[in-house]
């Protein structure tokens, strides 16, 4: 695996574009689903420094608090709630500009104002785990995120099956 991470100056699809290949490198080889998503989350926070960058597993009916980076969060999402339980019953990433204005939006923090949501699925198309990126800046997320984070997202699902 690569232990650098190079950060570039640029735009956001510049940093995204930099970004990937970099996050392609951090797990080529490593087969530890916790290791991977640790550094997948670190990488997209100290590239864009985003409030909170992270992860929550599905599993025992509920969506799991996994690795992430940013301040201390809620453990457990029931699928019915918030913006993450709503990627999952979806399966479709979700950008919520304000977060205030999302009927049932968990606020793990005050500070957050907007986010962002992806799921992961795995072969057989079921949501494994869900990507939640929130910002303290309202409307932070375009379609430039949800397509960097997608392509994060498909190296996830690509080597999802052999990490344990
Ligand atoms: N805001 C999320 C909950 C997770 S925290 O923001 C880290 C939601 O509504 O699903």
């Amino acid at each position: 695996m690569a232990e650098d991470l190079q950060i570039i100056e640029g735009n956001r699809a510049d940093k995204y574009q930099a970004l990937i290949p970099q996050v392609e490198a951090l797990i080529q080889g490593e087969t530890d689903l916790y290791a991977n998503l640790a550094n997948i989350a670190a990488a997209i926070h100290a590239y864009f420094g985003f409030f909170w960058v992270g992860f929550y597993l599905n599993k025992q009916d509920q969506l799991v608090l996994g690795p992430f980076q940013g301040p201390v969060a809620c453990t457990r999402i029931p699928y019915h709630k918030g913006v993450c339980g709503h990627a999952y019953r979806t399966q479709e990433s979700i950008i919520v500009p304000n977060v205030d204005e999302f009927p049932g939006h968990i606020a793990c923090a005050s500070a957050s104002k907007s986010e962002i949501v992806l799921p992961v699925m795995d072969s057989a198309g079921e949501v494994v785990m869900v990507l939640d990126v929130d910002s303290d800046q309202l409307d932070d997320f375009s379609e430039t995120d949800r397509e960097g984070l997608q392509a994060i997202i498909d190296l996830i699902e690509k080597n999802y099956s052999s990490w344990y």
